[in-house]
């Protein structure tokens, strides 16, 4: 366990001492500082667990002004620290009014040091409490409940993966997951943390390319009170909340470009900072990134940091389409097909050999997430207690262009925009990239077509 750190302000040596070594006997880390304007760098620069200050701190005023200008400035600074202010004998108007100004708590000097312990205590577990609060409300949000991916993953062309997998999954490596959509970058991803000594930690999912720019950054970073018109509390990062786990940062490429640096930076020395504050914050993750794009062009048209890129890339892990790992297809289908079949309560023992073959052969283009689909479909169709070719519903390559003679330039634009969003489940970031699109080229169309 840490040692809670607990930050002292009093103008007074010998009232610093004291409560130095009162808290030092009672097990917490202490710092010592002399005036409001220390105070406020301390608060900037660390962070500390609670703060027990003086109010008056020039030796001929009382008025305990200088304390309470001081709790308004921490309120802006620092307004989740327990403060416990410190009065004279006979000031309780005073105590008050900096209770009202966002102290929790106060001692009368000279102090009772049992009170003043078990008042620090109380205020240490109570703000514990609300930053767990705070931290497993945003983890139940993001934090998907599944346990170890299932991986098939027999075909020969799959083997350097999994060897790889097993060889970097241990360490606290960056991996970057290329392949195809659809074929199991995440699946591995989950592998690579499930066999990692972070297991027992967090795995955060940030999806790059689901979010507006506008709100990347303080997804990432998280933010403070203010820090935008929208910025109604303070607010967790991802980084902040995968903290000595594992950070998944899918969709990599769609970084928007200014803050590329700023991940660098995070990648380099571990230390970030919330929208609109200035406290640097240390974080411990490992970082595990996933991408469809060929990076090494992305950089070679300035779209993508080279210097990112080797930090990411430490080790590189390719997953090669399922067309080119047909081995694995039938496996994976019967996988699907219990699956699907458990959950729609149809008793099917399998493929017939027309539908198997049928599988085997197809192109494939949306990977494992197709033949997920496609099986899903099948299992629902199907009459029988096996799976046939019709059930199947797979498009032959040759229909839909005996169609495409008969309609309009228009007409073929949202045919093809339709399908495309069809094949990846409505993920316009997918779908614009198979098209040849920017997205916003293709909300542009969407909305012109009434898609
Ligand atoms: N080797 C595998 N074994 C079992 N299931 C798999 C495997 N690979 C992928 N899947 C399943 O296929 C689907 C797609 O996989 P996943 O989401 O990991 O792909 P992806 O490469 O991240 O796709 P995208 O590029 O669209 O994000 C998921 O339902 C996943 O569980
Ligand atoms: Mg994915």
């Amino acid at each position: 366990m840490d040692r809670k750190r607990i930050l002292i302000a009093d103008d007074q040596a010998d009232v610093l001492e004291a409560l130095r070594f009162l808290l030092k006997a009672e097990g917490y880390q202490t710092e010592a500082v002399s005036s409001p304007e220390a105070v406020i760098h301390a608060l900037e620069t660390r962070d500390y667990d609670a703060l027990i200050m003086d109010l008056n701190y020039t030796r001929d005023t009382t008025s305990g002004q200088e304390g309470l200008d001081l709790l308004g400035k921490i309120q802006a600074t620092d307004p989740t620290i327990p403060i416990v202010v410190m009065t004279a004998w006979g000031s309780v108007e005073l105590a008050v009014e900096a209770m009202r100004r966002g102290a929790r708590d106060f001692v009368q000097k000279p102090w009772d040091n049992a009170r003043l312990v078990s008042i620090v205590k109380t205020q240490l577990a109570l703000s514990e409490a609300l930053r767990k609060g705070q931290r497993l409300e945003a983890e139940n949000r993001l934090l998907r409940a599944e346990g170890k991916p299932l991986m098939i993953a027999e075909a020969p062309s799959m083997q350097p993966v999994l060897q790889l997998i097993s060889r970097v999954g241990p360490s606290d490596a960056n991996v970057l997951i290329t392949g195809e959509p659809g074929s199991g970058k995440e699946v591995v991803a989950r592998t690579l943390h499930a066999i990692s000594e972070r297991a027992s930690k967090p795995l955060v999912t940030v999806n790059a390319g689901g979010l507006a720019e506008g709100i990347f950054e303080s997804e990432l970073f998280g933010h403070v009170k203010g820090a935008f018109t929208d910025a109604k509390a303070d607010r967790v990062g991802r980084f902040e909340l995968a903290d000595t786990g594992t950070l998944f940062l899918d969709e990599i490429a769609n970084v928007p470009f200014n803050l590329q640096s700023k991940l660098l930076r995070v990648l380099e020395i571990g230390e970030m900072e919330r929208v609109g504050s200035s406290k640097t914050k240390r974080v411990n993750v490992r970082i595990i990134s996933a991408t469809n794009a060929n990076l090494a062009e992305e950089v070679a048209n300035n779209r993508f940091r080279e210097d990112l890129l080797f930090r990411l890339n430490t080790i590189e892990i390719h997953i090669p389409p399922l067309r080119e790992r047909k081995e694995d297809i039938p496996l994976l289908a019967s996988h699907f097909l219990s699956v699907y079949a458990q959950r729609y309560r149809k008793r099917l023992l399998g493929f017939d050999q027309a539908a198997m073959q049928a599988l085997i052969e197809n192109a494939w283009q949306g990977n494992v997430r197709e033949l997920n689909h496609v099986v899903e479909r099948s299992v629902l169709l199907a009459q029988d207690t096996q799976v046939r070719l019709a059930d199947l519903a797979l498009r032959s390559s040759s229909t839909g262009s005996g169609r495409l003679d008969d309609m309009s330039l228009e007409e073929v634009e949202a045919f093809l925009i339709k399908k495309a969003l069809a094949r990846y489940d409505g993920n316009v970031s997918h779908a614009a990239n198979a098209l040849g699109l920017s997205r916003s080229a293709l909300y542009r169309r969407l909305q012109r077509h009434n898609l």
